[in-house]
Formats: structure tokens, sequence, C-alpha cells
């Protein structure tokens, strides 16, 4: 059995990755399987937790046990539902793969090819940047987690370049995922680095999404407890 040592914790964490319409029936999406956000889910409700999932689009996945679901589809929305959450929340996990861009206009009918028309180009605007906002609005003590889906290796920069994205984003810890040929997006295992605001570096090991899991857990808790000391 795993501990309970997250008990008393409200934490939200989001899942999966958002679609941003173009018409009734097509999207921009993105390879997001949602399984490390739902392993996450499932591992803090195990060790105790009050956990509000809020799900944007995954494969078919079980419903983690005793968390209660939030089913959203847009960045917009999931936005809405995790600020919503997280205002009564201890930690927020920001694992969701969140549209930067969606399309600037949504056709209200089925975007039609006729022999002569030129063809179509999209323009696009940005999205909010949830994660950016949950740091602003954060409650004194509230710990906030965000993902980074880097290409590259370690060779690559791909850690410089995530130090930098940790302290731009103003959160807590930082999860860091090589991305690409294969790696972590649809597949079962997960490997990468844990970097804290306060200089720590972690190395995950390749492992089961639950073990990635278990290793955020494992550092919020010390984070918490330090707040708690303080
Ligand atoms: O900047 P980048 O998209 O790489 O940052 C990834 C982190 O930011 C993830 O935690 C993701 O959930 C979050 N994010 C967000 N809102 C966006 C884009 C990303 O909260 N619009």
């Amino acid at each position: 059995a795993l501990p309970r040592d997250l008990e008393g914790l409200r934490v939200v964490v989001s899942a999966g990755g958002t679609r941003e319409p173009l018409d009734p029936v097509r999207h921009l999406g993105n390879r997001s399987s949602g399984k490390q956000g739902y392993a996450l889910a499932r591992v803090a409700a195990q060790r105790g937790a009050d956990v509000t999932l809020v799900a944007a689009h995954t494969e078919a996945l079980p419903e983690p046990a005793g968390a209660e679901v939030v089913h959203v589809s847009t960045a917009r929305q999931l936005g809405a539902a995790v600020e919503e959450a997280a205002s009564a929340a201890d930690v927020v996990v920001m694992a969701a793969a969140v549209a930067d861009f969606r399309p600037a206009d949504t056709a209200d009918h089925k975007i039609k090819k006729t022999e002569h028309s030129p063809d179509p180009t999209i323009a696009l605007v940005r999205n909010p940047d949830i994660l950016a906002g949950l740091v602003e609005a954060r409650r004194p003590g509230q710990v906030i987690v965000g993902f980074a889906a880097e290409t590259g290796d370690e060779q690559g920069g791909v850690l410089d370049h995530a130090r930098a994205k940790l302290k731009r984003k103003g959160c807590d810890l930082l999860v860091v995922n090589a991305v690409g040929e294969g790696k972590a997006f649809e597949m079962e295992e997960n490997t990468g680095w844990l970097l804290g605001a306060d200089g720590t570096e972690q190395r995950i090991p390749l492992g089961a999404k639950s073990l990635l899991a278990a290793t955020v857990w494992d550092a919020v808790t010390e984070l918490v407890r330090r707040r708690a000391h303080r």
C-alpha cells in the first residue's frame, strides 16, 4: 500500500491535449495521450489527496478512482476549469498539453472546398498561458508544477532551455520530458528531469508513468512540509 502522505491536500491535475475547433467537424489538436496526467491524479488519490482532474482529450483511459473528473475540450475551457479548482487548491499540476494558438475564427458550418476557391489559410491567435496565470494568482503556500516537453537531448540543450522556462514561468517545479522520435507522447513509460525553483535537479529514470508521478508527489510533499515549517 502507498503512504497516505497527501491526506488533507487538495490537488488539481490537468491532463490530455486540448482541441481548438476550425469548424463543427475539424480541429487543431496534439498527440498527448493523457496517461501521465491520469497517473498523477491516480497516484495522488491513492496517497490520500482530494483530487480534481481536469481532463482534455485523451486516449480511452479509466477514470482514476476517487478523483473528481471535469471534462473539457479547448484551452480556454481548460483554463476556466483549472482556475476555478485552483482557487481552493494546495497544489496544481499542469500536465495537459495546451494549445499555444487557436484558429482566429471558428466557422459555424463545415468549411467547403469549391472548384475555383483559393486554398484557405488558417490564421491563429495566441491562447492565454494558463500556468503563468496560475502563478500570478497563486495562493499563499500553493505549490505549482509545470511540464515542459522539449525535443532534443541533454547535449542538445534541453536542460538549459528548461531551466530558462522554469524561471520564466515562475512555477515551483518543472517536469522536463524529452519528446519526439517515439519518446514520452503516447508511450507507457516516461523519463526526464525534475527541476526545482530552489535549484534542485533530479534525473527521473525511465519507468512507468506512475513512477514519474510518485517522484513528483514526493517533491511536492517535501515543498509543502518545508512551507509549513517556515
Ligand atoms: O511554454 P510551454 O507550452 O512549453 O509550457 C508547458 C507548460 O505550460 C505545461 O505545464 C502546460 O500545461 C502549460 N501551458 C499552459 N497554457 C498554455 C500553454 C502551456 O498552462 N497556453
